[in-house]
This record gives C-alpha cells, sequence and structure tokens, in this order.
C-alpha cells in the first residue's frame, strides 16, 4: 500500500493499462472507499455502475470514443442518484419533495458523485492501481449510456473513471502554483495573478514539449479556452430533464408525488413494527 505522501503527491492520470483483471480484493477496497463517501445530509445520493464486462465496454467505447473505456479492466460510471431515495420514501408513504428539480438539489447529486470518484481515485492509487476520469461519458451520447446501463429515472451520469493496471508512468503535470489555488483569507487581487498566471503558461508550453511520450506546442489558457469553447456545444438539459432533473414541468416526472396505495399497508407495518419493538424495549426496562 502506498503512503499518503505518494498517494497526494505522485498522482497522475494514467490511461494505458495492462489487459488483465482487477483482483477481487482490491476491487472489494475500491467499493469500500465508494462506500464510504462523505455526502449531504448523509443523503448518498450517488451511485456507482461498475461495468467489467468487456462487450459492455466495447460498446460503450462506440459512443464515448475514449480508448481507456474498452482498455481498462474496469470502468466506472458515476451518477447523481436521487432514485433510491424517491422509491424508500414512496415505500414508507413519504410525499416525495422532487429536490433534483432545483439546481442546489442537482448540485448536492454532484459534489456526492465526485466525492464517490475522487475516494475511488485515491483507492485505486493506494493500491498501486491507474485510472483515468472520463468526463466524455457525460457529454458523448447521455441518454444512449444511460439506456446501456438501464439507469432509471432519478439517476444521471456525472463521470466515467477508468481503472487498471498501468502500462505507462507518464511524467507529472505541473499545476498552478500554491499561491494561484489557494487565496488566503481573502481573493488575491488581478494585478497579482496575472504575472503568476502566464509564468504558470509558459512553464506548461514547456512541459509539453519536452514531456515523455508524445509532445505538443500546446499552452495552457489557449488549450483550455478551446476545450471550454468546443463544450459549450453539448447542451445536457434534455438529457437531464429526461432523467427528471432541473425541470420543474408537470410531465417531468413519471414518480407519484403522493403515496401509493399499495405502500400504506407497509406504512400501517412499519408503523406497527416500530411500536411494537418499542413497546418491547419499554417493558424490558
Ligand atoms: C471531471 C474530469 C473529466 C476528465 N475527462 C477526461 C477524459 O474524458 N479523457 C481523458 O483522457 N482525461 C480526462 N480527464 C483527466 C484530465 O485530463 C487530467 O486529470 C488533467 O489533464 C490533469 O492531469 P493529471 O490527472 O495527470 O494530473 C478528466 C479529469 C476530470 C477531473
Amino acid at each position: 500500500m502506498k503512503t499518503i505522501t505518494e498517494i497526494l503527491f505522485e498522482r497522475r492520470s494514467v490511461r494505458r493499462y495492462e489487459r488483465r483483471p482487477v483482483e477481487a480484493e482490491k476491487l472489494d477496497f475500491i467499493y469500500r472507499a465508494i462506500q464510504n463517501t462523505s455526502t449531504s445530509y448523509n443523503g448518498q445520493q450517488f451511485s456507482v455502475v461498475a461495468v467489467t464486462d468487456q462487450a459492455i465496454k466495447e460498446e460503450l467505447y462506440k459512443i464515448i470514443g475514449q480508448k481507456q473505456v474498452k482498455t481498462s479492466a474496469v470502468f466506472f460510471v458515476f451518477c447523481t442518484d436521487f432514485h433510491q431515495l424517491h422509491i424508500a420514501g414512496e415505500a414508507k408513504g413519504i410525499v416525495y419533495p422532487d429536490f433534483e428539480e432545483k439546481i442546489d438539489g442537482f448540485t448536492v447529486g454532484v459534489i456526492d458523485a465526485a466525492m464517490a470518484m475522487q475516494n475511488a481515485m485515491v483507492a485505486c492509487e493506494a493500491l498501486g492501481l491507474g485510472c483515468c476520469a472520463i468526463g466524455y461519458v457525460r457529454t458523448a451520447d447521455p441518454k444512449r449510456v444511460s439506456q446501456i446501463l438501464g439507469l432509471p429515472e432519478g439517476v444521471a451520469i456525472v463521470c466515467g473513471l477508468s481503472v487498471g493496471h498501468p502500462n505507462e508512468e507518464p511524467d507529472l503535470k505541473p499545476k498552478r502554483p500554491v499561491s494561484l489555488a489557494v487565496h488566503e483569507n481573502h481573493y488575491r487581487p488581478r494585478g497579482e495573478l496575472v504575472p503568476e498566471l502566464i509564468e504558470y503558461d509558459a512553464a506548461i508550453e514547456r512541459f509539453n514539449e519536452t514531456r515523455n511520450g508524445t509532445t505538443t506546442d500546446n499552452d495552457w489558457v489557449g488549450h483550455i479556452l478551446d476545450y471550454h469553447r468546443e463544450a459549450k456545444k453539448h447542451d445536457l438539459t434534455g438529457y437531464l430533464n429526461s432523467q427528471g432533473f432541473l425541470d420543474a414541468s408537470p410531465h417531468g416526472k413519471s414518480y407519484s408525488k403522493v403515496p401509493q396505495e399499495n405502500t400504506v399497508f407497509l406504512r400501517y407495518f412499519l408503523i406497527n413494527k416500530r411500536a411494537a419493538i418499542t413497546g418491547q424495549k419499554r417493558s424490558r426496562g
């Protein structure tokens, strides 16, 4: 197991993997790291689909177009998930508040899923596995990917993560200096930031010209803004609405907001069970 210093400061995205599965005990370690994610309200508004079936990975690769999807041993799809709270609430006859229709609800789910992915990445690093986040799983054709994975209403894709035994050791990418990433007490003024940003931009250009493997003449800011320009073409509104997010219109949901008739019995059962347990405890006391 790697040390925390190695995990945090030697982490890099790994995109080439040995063609062999990840051992069951390592997968279990990753799953338990995902399970213990800190989440808003402890609502655990996330779920993960771990794709190990090669045929499904190949199918996803055809849509997503990133080779790590099919060459990884496991391809994780991290999702925001309100479905489980909905069906549990419905089973207990609780009126559903449709929190995921609000930007804050959606954000809560995305944060939970991202935190779970970060836990998985840390676990992978600790185990000596390589991994790479795959954002294209969200943008390429999320409706089709959701159909393949059988995602129900209330569940939407946030990000993918390819995992496997590393078959490369790319150079560590230089990051912004700490003085740009962390502001002490107040956000720093523009006049201080610009020279440091330009210096970092030049450092990235030098890195890209000399790094291991494929070299480029890419700078930092120009290259990233090109990505942003391109990414603006993806409109996820239709997808998110179809999964029940960010859409308060009445046609939006197939979920019932009022308790189902059959759940009234369950609720009655649960209340009586609780009363029976409470009664037992009292009689013991
Ligand atoms: C949310 C997210 C989405 C990403 N999507 C992709 C992707 O689709 N394909 C890819 O090759 N790398 C992807 N990456 C990896 C980044 O390119 C990588 O983290 C970044 O270049 C910094 O390099 P490092 O991870 O080696 O430090 C993604 C990273 C994050 C956090």
